[in-house]
């Protein structure tokens, strides 16, 4: 069940998607969130802080990340653990032990993303998940031909990703080959998920992950799959849906009680 959100711009989606969170989080005697990273989350991070750094019931959050490259040295600026202390965790107030990543380091790999998911079970599960997408139709860093039941572990990434994200490294061959990641069965046990897409660049991936088949060479298109979905997409990023009108009437005559 998906509910998709046409808005202006990535600051109204910011404000939408924090809202929501929020409100699912807040009253949660143990809440969970799932973090993505990317340039994506970004206006929902500072409308999240806006609303609620510092807040007492931060105390009880956990968070856990949706993936990381394997191999960067410890404290890397792109590394997801530094994207999120940067980003989330200290504008926030959190503390870091609040947060986990699939670690990312060489060493004890195999165990890693066993020990990993052991651990997002043991929170309870997750609440609430943010997501972005890859042109290529990637969530987390689960590539076109990942398995639909999939769990955390290790992956190759696509020269495509690579290529998109060589923009936060001086150069292609400085980012990483192999990432580990959430898997898309993983994602689809979160309870909520919120899934992001802004600019043009990302219309034919967020269409086909809505609108397609349900398909692992589309991999963010399990998201049909989920029982709740919000799905925030700006206006250059909405160009390509065969149902975009649609869209907008229901969200404008949504019922009182229906919300993200
Ligand atoms: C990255 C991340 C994803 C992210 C996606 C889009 O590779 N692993 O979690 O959603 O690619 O990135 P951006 O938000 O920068 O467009």
């Amino acid at each position: 069940m998906a509910e998709i959100v046409i808005v202006p711009d990535d600051q109204v989606a910011g404000e939408l998607a924090a809202e929501a969170i929020l409100r699912r989080l807040i009253d949660q005697p143990e809440p969970v969130l799932g973090l993505a990273t990317g340039s994506t989350p970004t206006s929902t991070y500072h409308a999240m802080v806006r609303r609620a750094a510092g807040q007492d019931w931060l105390k009880n959050l956990k968070a856990f990340a949706l993936d990381e490259y394997v191999g960067l040295p410890d404290g890397h600026p792109e590394s997801y653990a530094e994207v999120l202390r940067r980003e989330f965790i200290e504008p926030m107030g959190l503390v870091p032990e609040q947060v986990m990543l699939p670690p990312g380091g060489l060493d004890g790999l195999s165990t890693a993303a066993a020990q990993y998911e052991a651990a997002i079970a043991d929170s309870g599960g997750i609440d609430v998940q943010i997501l972005g997408i890859g042109t290529d139709g990637h969530i987390g860093f689960n590539e076109p031909g990942s398995s639909l039941g999939s769990r955390t572990r290790v992956k190759t990434l696509a020269e495509s990703t690579r290529r998109d994200n060589a923009r936060f490294f001086s150069s292609l061959d400085e980012v990483p080959v192999h990432c580990i990641t959430q898997g898309l069965g993983t994602v689809l046990d979160s309870r909520h998920l919120i899934l992001l897409a802004f600019g043009a660049h990302k219309a034919d991936a967020i269409a086909a992950a809505v609108e397609g088949p349900v398909s692992a060479s589309l991999p963010a298109s399990v998201v049909q799959l989920h029982p709740h979905v919000t799905v925030l997409v700006d206006e250059p990023a909405a160009t390509k849906f065969n149902h975009g009108d649609y869209y907008r009437f229901a969200y404008a005559n949504k019922f009182e009680w229906q919300h993200l």
